[in-house]
């Protein structure tokens, strides 16, 4: 047997070499899973009983009614309801194996890895640079000129580099709404989420920036894990690869975009992909 041949590895050996090169290795497919969960305001029950996983690398579309609970849902998978007076939940939000309410886990660094995008641009009163590395700065993850590199490569990142470069320490607020939500999204962008969680993104911008957005959600996949709540129907067709339907607080039916919207298996889903329920 020559040397070569003696050491040739075995296929476990290979995985367990190439595990080292793969960030994702030995991580769950789902970065988040949610179980059994259950949601109430007070006695009002807004989320029943949702069992879902959100597979690593994929963009879901959550739809339905208005007070379906899809904000509710959505806002939960960063404990943005924990604080709000009532609110209580049962089940489990996995993160990575680990629930988003265990005590290990500390609420800036679960905001860190899951973040948030309004519907409304929310940019703080403060520079265009500095609202792009404001979570940076609070983080300490770059300080210094890095800062300025961590604000370029973002701004080119949502494309809107060119626009503002000459204006870096302008306010935000004489920025279009599209720009300021691009600019939001850079912000988001720039402490390296895992999870981006988008509730109605688009529904204050014009056609063109929406598209903008739109454009921009797919090129974040399959390095980011996107849940977007949108009531655009043609929006979560364009962009998601998975839909979620909820109505009246139960997740009615879910499964790959194409296969939701034309060969629903619920009648109220059919009845509300079809534009025939508001
Ligand atoms: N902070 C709160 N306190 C009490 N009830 C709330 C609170 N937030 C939401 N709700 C109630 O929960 C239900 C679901 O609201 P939610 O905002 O999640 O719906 P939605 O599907 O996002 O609706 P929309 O499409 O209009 O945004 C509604 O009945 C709403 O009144
Ligand atoms: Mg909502």
């Amino acid at each position: 047997m020559d040397e070569v041949t003696r050491q040739k590895a075995t296929p476990n050996e290979v995985d367990r070499a190439l595990a080292h090169l793969d960030p994702d290795a030995g991580r769950p497919s789902n970065v988040v899973d949610v179980r059994s969960l259950s949601l109430q305001f007070g006695a009002k029950t807004v989320i029943s009983d949702v069992t879902i996983p959100f597979e690593r690398g994929t963009i879901t579309a959550l739809i339905g009614p208005t007070g379906s609970g899809k904000s509710t849902f959505l806002r939960t998978l960063n404990r943005m309801n924990d604080r709000v007076v009532g609110f209580r939940h049962e089940g489990e939000v996995l993160l990575d194996n680990e629930s988003i309410w265990s005590s290990s886990q500390d609420l800036l660094s679960l905001r860190r890895r899951v973040g948030m995008l309004f519907q409304r641009p929310n940019p703080f009163p403060m520079s265009i640079k500095d609202n792009v590395v404001a979570g940076v700065k609070a983080h300490g993850i770059a300080k210094g000129r890095e800062l300025d590199v961590v604000a370029e490569t973002r701004l080119r990142e949502v494309g809107l580099w060119n626009a503002v470069k000459d204006r870096l320490n302008d306010s935000p607020y004489r920025l279009s709404g599209g720009q300021q939500q691009l600019l939001c999204l850079a912000r988001a962008l720039a402490v390296g989420p895992e999870v981006l969680l988008l509730d109605e993104p688009t529904s204050a911008l014009d056609p063109l920036s929406t598209e903008a957005v739109e454009n921009l959600l797919r090129t974040l996949v399959p390095a980011l894990t996107l849940i977007v709540v949108t009531h655009n129907l043609g929006q979560a067709r364009r962009v998601s690869d998975r839909t979620m339907f909820f109505y009246e607080g139960r997740l009615v039916e879910h499964g790959p975009t194409p296969a939701l919207f034309e060969s629903p298996r619920d009648p109220d889903t059919a009845r509300y992909v079809n534009g025939l329920m508001g």
